[in-house]
């Protein structure tokens, strides 16, 4: 294997850090860019983004500012790969452009200045029905990744276990699991933080996942939100109880959000993120098939070791902590 320099992008999210592990546990030279305050909240000083990744160099700059991408970024140094996990964290439409499209147009011009000849992007399978500004936005940065001429993988990943996990709490203080409609109108493939990170520092080294848009799930079968539910009451042992919430609810809240956000903005803003919680409760994370105009399980690859279920878990025996991420929905 080919050890190479790799700048990266969003390195201090989720799967930014999961990524920079797998690629130092490669062999591969990682340099990070980071914000002054970073992490859910800014928690994170440039000292302790540091610490998340030894063997890693940590540089602190701005991604959405070209001279300091150049300045404080790529310091006038040649890399041979820009590997991005870079994403709005709210998804409100102002941000989704600013970080999902233009900063990733700004590092996508800087890294060819520094060489860069291969470019790996995290993006998301929901992109596939673009009906809401986030996914508009990370698809118009997928095209200008497709037509720029670098090698480029682009990962369109379903359904994260963090936002599987967040009703955990609710469930062990007593209360019921929340379903949208029965709990199955929708289905995913997860995928652990760890093995998509693996897939897509293996996405350098493998020339069958060059110039690919790659749709990719975890192992195992498909679960329904319904059958998420299940599983945790039983690892509780709990009787199962469900609350079901009709997606009208939702429906209502956007349209009430609407009509104020033209008057007061940051509820136009709200109304975006209610949309996106009425995306995720009626859409599949799993390839769409146009022919058929369903979502297939069967086609929507897998990749890594980890279930949901084996997560699930290890949540319950304590051990492993759930993180929320500021897209959580419950
Ligand atoms: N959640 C899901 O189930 C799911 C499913 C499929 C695909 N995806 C997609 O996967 C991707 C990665 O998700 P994730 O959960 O790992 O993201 P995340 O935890 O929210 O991390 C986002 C990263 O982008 C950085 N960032 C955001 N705004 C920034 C700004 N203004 N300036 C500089 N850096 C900024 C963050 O830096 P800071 O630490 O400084 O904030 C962080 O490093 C996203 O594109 C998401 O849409 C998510």
């Amino acid at each position: 294997m080919e050890l190479r320099r790799v700048f990266v992008i969003g390195s201090t999210g989720t799967i930014g850090q999961a990524t920079v592990r797998a690629l130092l546990r490669r062999g591969h030279e990682v340099v990070c860019l980071v914000r002054p305050r970073a992490g859910v909240g800014g928690r994170l000083s440039p000292g302790d983004s540091a610490k998340l990744f030894p063997g890693a160099t940590v540089r602190v700059g701005d991604v959405g500012d070209q001279a300091s991408l150049a300045r404080d970024g790529f310091c006038g140094e040649r890399f041979d790969v820009l590997v991005s996990c870079l994403a709005s964290r709210t998804g409100a439409p102002k941000d989704a452009w600013a970080i999902d499209h233009r900063a990733h147009e700004l590092a996508l011009a800087a890294a060819r200045t520094a060489g860069v000849t291969q470019v790996v992007l995290v993006s998301a399978i929901c992109v596939q029905k673009a009906l809401l500004a986030f996914q508009q936005a990370k698809l118009a940065f997928e095209k200008t990744l497709v037509e720029s001429g670098l090698t480029y993988s682009i990962v369109r990943a379903t359904a994260f276990f963090k936002s599987l996990t967040g009703q955990i709490a609710r469930v062990k203080a007593g209360k019921p699991f929340l379903v949208f409609g029965n709990g199955t109108f929708t289905a995913c493939k997860p995928i652990s933080d760890d093995d998509l990170g693996d897939y897509l520092a293996g996405c350098v080294d493998d020339p069958l996942r060059h110039d690919r848009v790659l749709p990719i799930g975890g192992p195992g079968e498909t679960i329904t939100p319904r059958q998420q539910g299940e599983r945790l009451f039983e690892l509780l042992g709990q009787p199962p109880r469900f609350k079901q919430v009709p997606v009208a609810l939702l429906d209502t809240i956007i349209a009430v959000l609407g009509l104020l956000g033209r008057v007061v903005p940051p509820l136009a803003a709200k109304a975006e993120l209610a949309r996106i919680g009425r995306c995720y409760a009626t859409e599949s994370m799993l390839v769409w098939d146009p022919a058929t105009g369903r979502y297939d399980s069967a086609a929507t690859p897998s990749a890594g070791h980890e279930t949901l279920f084996d997560y699930y878990g290890r949540l319950v025996r304590g051990e492993a902590a759930a993180e929320r991420g500021d897209h959580a929905v419950f």
